[in-house]
């Protein structure tokens, strides 16, 4: 079994030209170096209250190569909740803001990477074990709105899922349909003007619904049916919006009570083939999340609302159906493991989701395929932060070929 030998940390740049940081782990028996792993850390633009919090990246850097260093070495790379129950214990906080949930999770993450490396399987396979696995259902974002575009609209992920699709690839060929008759449309209106943070179209749109409206023309223009090959998955994050009891739509000059976002979501789904809606209401609005899932017939997803957090699935007392599963807002594998963990018990769906800050580390779409979490959003279909993940991708199906389980598109949105 290999033994983290060193660990090292350095500055790199993410997706929007911020630092960040990368954690190289160099493991090996005795004092023979075998394999190295290496990971890097994303970071949000719309974050939870209760996500982990990161340091600077000087200090997170500074974190690995000391304290991280000097406490993980010698551990068992293979042993991931060694690693992390170590990692948190050095932190010894409850918000992770001593060493820093960047600095933990590109550490934690490169640990899994140089124990896959250490015994030549790839990430996934090391996850997986012996279990049969499929690829994730894409969730791929057209228009990309809210933090991601400077509030140019309201709604933040306008989102596609090929639901009728047959096989992850096929999905990625109906997406890139999608994704350039979206640019048709808009260019025809004199309306394209580039791409937002995770490479969706900027949303040059008068309101909210036409966001919907433009989506739906895309998927028709690409020669698909809407609701039967494509539907549509929504992230409001509406933490952003939420001021004073009350949610403001700034692109509509409007001001709504969560009686009537409910109300005008419910409409929408019951318009457009909308198939998942995320964080439609604000984190701190239990109640108003509660009453929605409760009314609402498709997948209800927390992101800002969960954070990751295995407990807050399971005191979630029916407040959404699904959860959004990303390693930075807890700070380690196990516990965002432990977190699907929590979601499969509870009877919820999950997401394993990039952050609007990324860079070509595509960790987490192994992570999805070796734990079995059956749906990926990692953002737009552009921007190479964005298409190497799509990419990791096509290569694990490939690999698995006719060993792989049956691609759970049509079955998880019947
Ligand atoms: P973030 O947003 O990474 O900017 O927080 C992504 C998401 O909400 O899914
Ligand atoms: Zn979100």
């Amino acid at each position: 079994m290999a033994k983290i030998l060193d660990i090292r940390g350095r500055q790199v740049w993410d997706s929007r030209g911020r630092r960040t940081v990368e954690a190289e782990v160099v493991v090996g028996r005795g004092t023979t170096p075998l394999a190295t792993g290496r990971a890097i850390a994303p970071a949000g633009a719309s974050t939870g209250s209760a996500e982990a919090k990161t340091v600077d990246v000087p200090t997170a850097v500074h974190n690995i190569g000391t304290r991280i260093r000097d406490g993980l070495r010698a551990l068992s790379v293979s042993d991931q909740a060694r690693i992390d129950e170590r990692l948190i214990d050095l932190d010894g906080t409850p918000d992770r803001s001593r060493l820093g949930a960047n600095a933990m999770v590109a550490v934690s993450l490169a640990c899994a990477h140089a124990d896959a490396a250490a015994q030549k399987v790839p990430l996934w396979k090391k996850l997986a074990g012996d279990r049969r696995v499929s690829l994730p259902v894409p969730q791929i974002q057209i228009f990309g709105g809210g933090a991601h575009a400077r509030g140019r609209c309201d709604v933040q992920d306008y989102m596609i899922v090929c639901t009728g699709a047959g096989s992850f690839a096929e999905a990625l060929e109906w997406t890139a349909q999608v994704y350039a008759a979206a640019g048709q449309r808009l260019a025809r209106r004199g309306a394209l003007q580039g791409v937002a943070d995770e490479g969706g179209y900027w949303p040059a749109f008068k309101s909210n619904e036409e966001g919907l409206l433009e989506l739906i023309g895309a998927i028709s223009d690409a020669g698909l049916e809407p609701g039967t090959d494509v539907g549509i998955a929504l992230d409001i994050a509406a933490t952003q919006l939420y001021r004073g009891g009350n949610y403001h739509l700034a692109l509509e000059n409007r001001i709504l009570s969560a009686e009537q976002l409910h109300a005008m979501w419910l409409r929408w789904i019951e318009s457009y083939p909308i198939v998942s809606i995320e964080d439609p209401f604000a984190e701190t609005d239990s109640a108003a999340m509660r009453a929605f899932t409760k009314a609402c017939p498709v997948q209800v997803v927390g992101d800002d609302f969960f954070v990751t957090s295995a407990d807050k699935v399971r005191n979630a007392a029916g407040a959404c159906n699904a959860v959004l599963l990303k390693p930075n807002q807890v700070g380690t594998l196990t516990e965002t493991l432990a977190c699907w963990d929590a979601a499969r018990t509870a009877g919820y769906k999950a997401i394993v989701s990039a952050r609007s800050g990324e860079t070509e580390d595509v960790s987490i779409v192994h992570l999805a395929v070796g734990w079995g979490v059956p749906q990926l959003k990692v953002g737009s279909f552009a921007r190479s932060e964005r298409m190497a993940k799509w990419n990791e991708g096509l290569r694990i199906e490939e690999s698995l070929g006719a060993k792989a389980l049956p691609y759970p598109a049509r079955k998880l949105f019947e």
